[in-house]
């Protein structure tokens, strides 16, 4: 099995949906997402193709993406090579439809793989597995054209399609150097009320996930194949588990990919932004389930990110610069949490994650007689605690003792931080809890 080690010290990684459909820059409809605007409005490939023409992202500067988003605590990036729109952001031979042939004409590929490599994160290619521009892609229920009686019954091959779609990505794993992940999207063959759905043997997934991996033997490859028991690691999408997700009563490895806003592509119009702390509170939530979390963002059509994405990840960034050591490197922690609170867990340090502030106690139950050092995470200043078994003045009274638990003595202000983070030192080293690949 390949191994999954930098992935689940990382934690927390940059998701980037960048393509023509920063250029409208809206939904086209009310449920959907921003990127699917052209299968909202049911754009004909050919005047959806008309943005290229004016696709000129002056503002793209990647070193400058990749440093907001290492100031963020982010150590992977995972780029839309192509999304389901069917443009490729890269110099690829296998069709015109890319940035090359724009305004903007350079590889956009190269340029980020080349400026988040030297800043020191890993990479990651997100590549569409639908593609409603290539002409034998069929056109199904979720494809612009699913309204088009003709288009629905052109003869459309999707075996050539099929070698399209290996060559490009044999083409993305042997141009740019080292790539840690492949992040497919997606399969639909068994949706329900979805016609013409396609999977693993219309995309010959067996096939594609060996080229992937014969090309590139370290890389992680996401579980959207249709390929059940493949993949290195399974994807959440805008969504919080109700706990470790596992296989066999084993956890698995995981990723949560999140919106800042509810869009992937950029959307002019949409304020929505979630306030950073909640984006905390979803990062330590996902961390305490064992998992990643892999945050969106949706450059405009000049390439720049917009004000309401730089101030979360700058908001992200002053949290994680204090408590990056509850999140890096940590993960679930057996011990039950107390509630309005997460536990993650790095070898003999427990971190507590208090959601609410409490009234200046916390009992943290089955830690009494475990607990050598506790303090504030953002300072480092102590917290007093004590076993439960020796609460002060009511020693032997059952009622009030609660055996086995540790109570915290916080501080009666709540730190000024999103999250506040109790480090606790144990006195033993409890034994890993190694995830399995899914
Ligand atoms: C969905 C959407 C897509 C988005 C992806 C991110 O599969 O189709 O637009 O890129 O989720 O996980």
């Amino acid at each position: 099995m390949t191994d999954t080690t930098w992935f689940t010290e990382a934690r927390l990684g940059l998701f980037v949906h960048w393509g023509l459909y920063a250029l409208p820059a809206r939904r086209g409809d009310n449920t959907g997402t921003s990127e699917w605007v052209q299968r909202h409005e049911h754009t004909h490939p050919d005047v959806y193709a008309r943005y290229a023409r004016w696709f000129d992202p002056d503002r793209y500067d990647p070193a400058a993406w990749a440093e907001e988003a290492w100031q963020a605590g982010m150590r992977y990036a995972v780029l839309t090579t192509k999304h389901h729109d069917g443009f490729c952001l890269w110099d690829t031979a296998l069709t015109d439809f890319k940035a090359t042939n724009t305004p903007a004409g350079r590889d956009l590929v190269r340029q980020f793989t080349d400026a988040f490599r030297a800043r020191g994160f890993r990479i990651g290619f997100y590549h569409s597995l639908l593609d409603w521009h290539h002409p034998d892609f069929p056109v199904d229920g979720k494809h612009p054209l699913d309204a088009d009686a003709s288009a629905r019954t052109e003869p459309r091959d999707i075996a050539a399609y099929a070698e399209y779609l290996h060559g490009q990505v044999c083409e993305l794993l042997t141009g740019y150097g080292r790539i840690d992940v492949m992040w497919f999207d997606f399969s639909y063959a068994h949706e329900p009320g979805v016609w013409g759905g396609k999977g693993s043997d219309d995309w010959r997934s067996s096939e594609l996930l060996a080229l992937v991996k014969g090309l590139q033997p370290g890389i992680l490859v996401n579980d959207r194949l249709d390929l059940p028991g493949s993949a290195d690691f399974v994807t959440a999408e805008q969504v919080q588990l109700a706990g470790p997700p596992e296989r066999d009563g084993d956890p698995v490895v995981w990723e949560a990919c999140q919106t800042l806003n509810g869009d992937w592509g950029y959307n002019r119009d949409n304020r929505s932004f979630k306030p950073a702390d909640q984006l905390l509170r979803m990062l330590v939530d996902t961390v305490a389930k064992g998992g990643n979390l892999l945050l969106n963002t949706g450059p405009d059509a000049r390439g720049a990110l917009d004000r309401g994405t730089l101030e979360r990840l700058s908001a992200v960034g002053e949290w994680m610069e204090l408590h990056e050591r509850s999140i890096r490197g940590a993960g679930h922690s057996m011990y039950p949490a107390p509630p309005d609170c997460r536990y993650t867990q790095r070898g003999d340090r427990l971190y507590l994650h208090l959601f609410s502030w409490p009234l200046r106690h916390v009992h943290l139950p089955g830690l009494a007689g475990k607990v050598d050092h506790a303090q504030m995470l953002n300072d480092g200043s102590e917290v007093r605690f004590q076993d439960s078994t020796t609460v002060a003045g009511h020693p032997d009274d059952p009622a009030l003792s609660d055996k086995g638990s540790v109570t915290l003595h916080l501080p009666e202000h709540r730190p000024d931080t999103a999250v506040p983070v109790v480090e606790l030192f144990l006195r033993d080293r409890p034994g890993p809890t190694t995830p399995v690949a899914p």
